[in-house]
């Protein structure tokens, strides 16, 4: 530990934390994570130090956004583990509430964006998006950050986010923070952990077929058969199933035919028990 992080767990704790710094003149980062924190998260606290004076990492694994056949009970919870690395990194602030703080008794209240939150991940994981923009809203109006950073590598929730922040004027930029892969292509996620060395192997199988759909669509190939092509590369890689890959508006995540915007081909699939959402950029 080099000993520059403290942990707070009730908002009123880290409210008089940020004022103590707004009083001093200082900016303000916020990056809400749900732990468990590789260096996929640790890239969003690095780019978090870079552009405000000090760094607030949220670790709440949030209840609202599992379904209920869902991995929470199962979500890796480390939060000593945390701290280390947060503090390795230069981060200044852990804010780990309990859900009774989050949630109290009586809580009544949900946050929903319409549109955006609808295909894709709002198909597959019913209310997910519900429990994201209710969580990630308290967290800002808690921290009332100056910018609060987010993983491209979530790109249907930071657009779900971005759509909040805006329809609510919430006084905070979001900034969206490139993918951080392993060297084969896989995408760094702290479901990676539930991985069997066999399946582990055959994972960089969804990046590559992003890669082809991304190709083709900028050579004009139709965006539908391109997915329905990739798909069945994903299966015949050893995927046990494809929940989606489509060609999305990148903003608004509408469906897209031919190129004429920046899209995003989003994909979603099962490797034995764990599934792993990827997305890449096409731009026209
Ligand atoms: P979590 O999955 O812990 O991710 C926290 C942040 O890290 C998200 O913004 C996510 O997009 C980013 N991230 C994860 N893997 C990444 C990678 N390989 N490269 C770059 N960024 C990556 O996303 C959530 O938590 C929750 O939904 C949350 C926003 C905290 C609300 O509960």
């Amino acid at each position: 530990m080099t000993g520059t992080l403290d942990i707070v767990r009730q908002v009123a704790e880290l409210r008089a934390r940020v004022k103590y710094w707004r009083d001093q003149g200082l900016s303000v980062a916020m990056v809400p994570t749900m732990g468990a924190l590789h260096d996929g998260h640790l890239t969003l606290v690095r780019t978090a130090l870079e552009q405000a004076d000090r760094v607030v990492v949220s670790v709440f694994v949030n209840p609202t956004q599992f379904g209920p056949n869902e991995d929470l009970s199962r979500y890796p919870r480390q939060e000593a583990k945390d701290a280390e690395s947060l503090d390795g990194v230069g981060c200044h602030l852990l804010f780990a509430p309990k859900v009774e703080e989050m949630y109290p008794e009586g809580f009544a209240t949900t946050i929903s964006v319409k549109g955006v939150s609808a295909p894709l991940e709002g198909v597959c994981r019913p209310g997910h998006f519900d429990g994201v923009a209710t969580v990630v809203s308290k967290l800002l109006l808690q921290c009332l950050p100056d910018i609060a950073l987010f993983g491209e590598k979530d790109w249907q929730q930071l657009a779900v986010i971005r759509r909040m922040a805006r329809d609510l004027d919430l006084p905070v930029r979001i900034q969206g923070v490139p993918t951080v892969r392993e060297a084969d292509g896989l995408a760094l996620s702290s479901r990676n952990a539930y991985l069997t060395p066999q399946d582990r192997a055959i994972a960089p199988a969804l990046h590559r077929a992003l890669q082809a759909v991304a190709e083709g669509v900028k050579a004009g190939k139709s965006p539908a058969e391109l997915c329905h092509r990739a798909a069945a590369d994903v299966i015949a890689a050893g995927f046990a199933s494809v929940d989606y890959i489509e060609v999305r508006d990148a903003d608004d995540m509408g469906p897209v035919e031919t190129l004429a915007r920046p899209a995003r081909v989003l994909a979603a699939a099962r490797l034995g028990t764990t599934r792993l959402i990827d997305n890449i950029g096409i731009e026209p």
